[in-house]
């Protein structure tokens, strides 16, 4: 059995109140490097800021959704959310995180590429951390799913790691900007991301959503450790 599920089951073993043992493990994986401190010692669960407003009972699609951390901001701003994610250990977990917060949402296993909903189901469709993972021909069909299951004037806001970011760069040396393998991010231009939104989903606009590492939220800036923080930008695009 692979480590980390062994530490989970061992956790989950000594039933203590508190934080959920899967996301006590997750949190690495979702939230990236600069958590990586609170793999296993997590103490309150990382709920970021969702850059929209009030939902007012809007359908909020939450793809890739892990352990839910978005589809609890989305709850709590007044959305309906729907979380999707390929990881049944994941989606349990933002079961459980829901249900523990009292918060409604509902949690499906499935694939970003080949979304199980009608056309036209959501108002808002809002991804982190997922598109970045997909070669360009899934990330182009992924695009189409969005713009298939978004209502007429609905709005899309979606993450996504800019070539040119400082701490991008860094990447893109370190692995000798040799391709993508795997689950590796993927670095897209402005205009790569611009034209590929556009012609999918709709007119878009971009903004910058954190500089000192990949996914860092400003709720969670105490929690950050000093000692792995790093300059990075990414792209956020909101409608
Ligand atoms: C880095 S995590 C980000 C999780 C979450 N969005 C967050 O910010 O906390 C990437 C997530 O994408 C999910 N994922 C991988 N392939 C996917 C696919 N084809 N469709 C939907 N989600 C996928 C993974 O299971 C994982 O939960």
């Amino acid at each position: 059995m692979p480590r980390k599920k062994k530490a989970v089951l061992a956790d989950a073993k000594q039933f203590q109140p508190g934080i959920d043992s899967a996301v006590k493990f997750l949190v690495g994986a979702t939230n990236g490097i600069l958590y990586r401190h609170l793999i296993g010692k997590l103490t309150s669960y990382t709920i970021p800021e969702l850059r929209l407003h009030s939902g007012g009972g809007k359908r909020f699609l939450d793809i890739g959704c892990s352990w839910g951390r978005w589809s609890v901001a989305a709850a709590r701003l007044g959305y309906q959310p729907v979380g999707i994610d390929p990881s049944l250990g994941a989606v349990l977990a933002a079961r459980r995180v829901c249900l523990e917060l009292g918060l409604k949402a509902d949690f499906v296993v499935g694939d970003a590429r080949f979304l199980p909903f009608a056309d036209q189901t959501f108002d808002t469709t809002f991804s982190y951390s997922t598109m970045q993972h997909f070669s360009r021909q899934d990330a182009l069909i992924y695009l189409a799913e969005i713009g298939r299951v978004l209502k007429p004037g609905g709005e899309s806001l979606n993450q996504m790691p800019n070539t040119f970011g400082i701490r991008c760069l860094y990447h893109q040396v370190m692995r000798k900007f040799r391709s993508p393998v795997h689950f590796e991010v993927r670095y897209w231009t402005v205009p790569e991301l611009q034209r590929a939104f556009s012609s999918s989903i709709g007119p878009s606009q971009f903004s910058v959503d954190c500089f000192f590492g990949i996914g860092l939220q400003a709720a969670d800036a105490h929690l950050m450790s000093k000692k792995t923080s790093a300059p990075y930008s990414n792209v956020g695009i909101p409608p």
